[in-house]
């Protein structure tokens, strides 16, 4: 390879990576609005390699990501790339296969970060390269598949919904004082990166016990207290039926399921089965706990406020672990300021902490 052509490849490469990045950020951006479908990203580059179109997958019904972003292109799309977050699919679902888009709009070049897991949808790849296209699958395939792909693959790959869990505390982990009061624990900023939270998921779950003492509406609301855009599905896992009518998760603001699910195995494939693949579960300790125990939390989200309590409900009740060596630790994915509070986003690097389920590890 010449210099030159090394340099050009080069450049390529960057413009790619980065056509994948924004991609990544489209994806994200409609997580919440595409279930049971994936949120896929996808930009156009054209032929000289200046981004043209973009476009996400609109909501169950509508185009897939690459169908709205090759209509932004128009003709500009002749000869270029195709910068895609998942495979483009080759089956006819509601709408027609991704590929055969592609192909008609002239594309040269298809870059994938993830292939496409399900047999259903797959050869997409193959179509593309059989019409004389260039395909190179696993471009960031990492990040997109801890991205806005995760709940998606999750429901490919183990039938059930990624979950989120979320909780906001006191330096010295406490949920609420010992009198029961726990607004707000957390000022402004995080309460209003919470309802942004709420709105990239598809069901937000709580424990009876938190619908009894905190009586939650648990809707999306703007700064103003208003409900804005997507509302989730509200779940109140409630055995016993003790979360009375009048509970504000039962107004008109959203939809509400009570659910007398025994375990979260089976909450998860109720939820499953109307479509659910993200769900937001925001406690309390006692069914946080359950969740934890059945290792079925795969991302958590902390919110820690710089104040100490000293006593009242601790952020997660009883794993069942008595041992240092048995703790379930989690690895941390990012630290955020909010207002005079802290995020941090965690995944769990070994996911059932019980002494009876532990693997034994230190
Ligand atoms: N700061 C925060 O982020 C935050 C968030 C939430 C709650 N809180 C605080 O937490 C406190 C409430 O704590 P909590 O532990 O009582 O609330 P919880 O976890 O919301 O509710 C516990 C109840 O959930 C029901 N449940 C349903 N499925 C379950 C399962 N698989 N395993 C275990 N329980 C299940 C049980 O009642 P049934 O058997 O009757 O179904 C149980 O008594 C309140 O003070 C609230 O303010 C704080």
């Amino acid at each position: 390879m010449s210099a030159t052509s090394a340099e050009s490849r080069a450049m390529q490469r960057a413009r790619e990576s980065s056509a994948m990045q924004r991609a990544r950020e489209l994806g994200a951006a409609v997580l919440g609005t595409t279930s049971p479908n994936p949120a896929v990203g996808a930009v156009v580059l054209a032929a000289d390699g200046t981004p043209v179109g973009e476009g996400a997958t609109r909501p169950p019904g509508g185009p897939h990501a690459e169908v709205v972003a090759l209509a932004q292109a128009g003709e500009r799309a002749r000869g270029g790339t195709a910068v895609v977050t998942l495979e483009p699919c080759a089956h006819t679902g509601r709408t027609g296969p991704c590929a055969d888009a592609l192909i008609a709009a002239g594309i040269a070049r298809v870059v994938v970060a993830v292939p496409e897991p399900t047999e259903l949808a797959g050869g997409g790849a193959d179509r593309l390269r059989a019409a004389g296209i260039e395909v190179e699958l696993g471009v960031g395939q990492a990040e997109a598949e801890h991205g806005a792909l995760a709940p998606w693959l999750t429901g490919v790959r183990e039938h059930r919904p990624f979950v989120v869990w979320k909780v906001a505390a006191t330096l010295d982990g406490r949920v609420a004082a010992d009198d029961g009061t726990s607004r707000w624990i957390t000022g402004e900023v995080a309460r209003a990166a919470v309802h942004r939270l709420r709105a990239t998921c598809d069901a937000v779950v709580v424990g009876s016990g938190t619908a009894l003492t905190d009586d939650p509406q648990l809707t999306v609301r703007d700064a103003d207290g208003r409900p804005s855009g997507h509302q989730p599905l509200r779940v109140v896992v409630d055995r016993r039926g003790r979360v009375p009518a009048t509970a504000r998760l039962h107004d008109d603001a959203a939809p509400t399921l009570v659910s007398r699910a025994g375990t979260p195995e089976a909450l998860l494939a109720e939820l499953f089965d109307r479509d659910v693949r993200r769900v937001l579960l925001e406690g309390g300790p006692t069914l946080a706990a359950a969740f934890l125990r059945a290792g079925l939390v795969d991302e958590a989200v902390v919110h820690l406020a710089p104040s100490l309590l000293g006593a009242g409900a601790s952020l997660v009740g009883d794993l069942g672990i008595s041992t240092m060596a048995r703790a379930l630790s989690f690895s941390i994915v990012d630290l955020l300021p909010l207002g005079g509070d802290v995020q941090i986003r965690l995944r769990p690097t070994r996911h059932t902490g019980g002494d009876q389920h532990a693997d034994g590890g230190s």
